[in-house]
């Protein structure tokens, strides 16, 4: 199927890709000329695990294409929306500039029986109002929206292979048209039993940040009871592990630490309060307010438990910063809680050293006044504090005895739970996890 994707960001780069490589030919639209350069030449603009390989097998085989200009997506029967939809500068609500521009932009570009499909995460009732302006201009094209579940650090496998479709179509109906027509592109994931669900228009855009908004409750809920087992002298961790073992429960997203940052969970909660008071529902949400208040509290814990670990005062104090990124695996610090720590502990006279495996060149532009070292051994050097705030593999692997010769004093503060307590502490550390005794 011919396919056009606009927005070639972290959702658009990777859902191109990934419908080239299951066999369709697909157009990758951008109005970023740089990013389009990029991709064109095989390049990852971000870091994504096994995006670039996949970008370079799906060129040469031809099936892949990129283009600054929307008139490339005439002649696709699908246009997947995948452009962003950021918050507003100042305001909670969602900025949907993108997502307008896009779905206008498209319209002279339309024929009959094109599916227009909504990736991007919106507040609900946009899909309905896109769907009358594609109707005005091509009464014979359609609008649909299918949320992105994908994960960054595992969107390509995510996209390859997601845990559910959800179809929102005009009136509801399995027999609408788009139906058909987006279970031809999705055939490999639906023939293995991937579920597949119809929906209207705001059950579809609802059902993405419903989602987004329980994992961020998830999450600080375990936050929330991380500050109460500080207060009794009880371990999260372990509480956590018991409370998952039941399947009610789950223990995935149950991690307690530093709180969720990035691109989406932030920004989405947010979108949804704000979508929610125009709607007049705003007291369903008001409990969405606590998790991104707990969430932030998580934050300035973990300076104040930077200050205790260096004695009660921050000035002058080496820090060394493990973890830039908002989580491992990504180069992404869209709000990234690491980042945020290590900005307010440099405001506090601490002087601090960031070091990332992935993400130091965005780090760097969004806080110049930060110092930077790419090698883990020379970031660490003579440092008065460790403090590891993105769980990547090779800093939960660090060796603590190796270790302890290269710091100034061997105080670490473990903000994601990883590290194994009783062995930093065998090695001579002062250990301090985030809700552990
Ligand atoms: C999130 C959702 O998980 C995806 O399903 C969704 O498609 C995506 O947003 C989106 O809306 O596009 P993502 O932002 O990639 O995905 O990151 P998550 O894996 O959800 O992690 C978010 C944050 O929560 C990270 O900062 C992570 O460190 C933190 N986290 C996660 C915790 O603090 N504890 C946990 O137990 C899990």
């Amino acid at each position: 199927m011919r396919i056009s994707v606009i927005g070639c960001g972290y959702l658009g780069a990777v859902h191109a890709a990934c419908m080239a490589k299951l066999g369709h030919d697909v157009v990758g639209i951008d109005v970023d000329a740089r990013k389009i350069e990029e991709l064109a030449a095989g390049r990852a603009p971000f870091y994504e695990p096994a995006l670039e390989e996949l970008l370079k097998e799906v060129q040469e085989k031809g099936r892949l294409s990129f283009s600054t200009d929307l008139a490339a997506a005439e002649g696709s029967k699908l246009h997947f929306v995948c452009v962003g939809t950021p918050q507003k500068k100042g305001e909670n609500a969602a900025d949907l500039t993108f997502v307008d521009a896009a779905v206008k932009g498209l319209l002279p570009y339309l024929a009959p029986g094109d599916v227009v499909v909504g990736k991007s995460t919106v507040p609900v009732g946009t899909a309905g109002r896109l769907a009358e302006l594609v109707q005005a201009q091509q009464p014979g094209a359609h609008l649909a929206w299918n949320p992105e579940f994908l994960r960054e650090g595992h969107a390509v496998s995510d996209t390859l292979s997601p845990d559910r479709f959800v179809y929102g179509v005009s009136d509801g109906s399995e027999d609408h048209p788009a139906v058909s027509i987006l279970d031809e592109v999705y055939s490999t994931s639906i023939a293995s039993g991937t579920p597949r669900l119809v929906t209207d228009h705001p059950t579809a855009e609802l059902v993405k940040t419903a989602a987004n908004s329980f994992l961020a409750t998830k999450i600080s809920f375990i936050n929330a009871m991380a500050e109460l087992c500080e207060a009794a002298g009880a371990d999260v961790t372990q509480l956590a592990d018991a409370i998952g073992i039941d399947d009610r429960i789950g223990r995935k997203f149950l991690n307690a630490g530093i709180g969720f940052g990035g691109g989406c969970l932030p920004k989405d909660i947010r979108a949804f309060m704000a979508r929610a008071g125009e709607l007049g529902a705003d007291q369903a949400l008001t409990f969405l307010r606590e998790v991104d208040a707990i969430n932030m509290r998580r934050r300035s814990r973990v300076v104040e438990l930077t200050r205790e670990l260096c004695g009660g005062s921050l000035l002058g104090a080496r820090i060394t910063v493990l973890g830039a990124a908002f989580k491992p695996d990504s180069d992404d610090v869209r709000d990234s809680p690491a980042l945020s720590i290590a900005a307010q502990l440099q405001l506090q006279g601490a002087v601090v050293t960031v070091t990332d495996p992935k993400a130091l060149p965005n780090a760097a532009r969004r806080f110049p006044e930060l110092q930077y070292e790419t090698d883990t051994s020379a970031a660490v050097l003579k440092a008065d504090a460790l403090l590891l705030l993105t769980e990547w593999q090779e800093y939960r692997d660090l060796n603590p005895y190796e270790l302890v010769e290269s710091v100034s004093s061997p105080r670490v503060l473990d903000g994601r739970n990883v590290l194994d307590a009783a062995k930093w502490r065998a090695a001579g550390w002062i250990y301090r996890g985030l809700g552990r005794p």
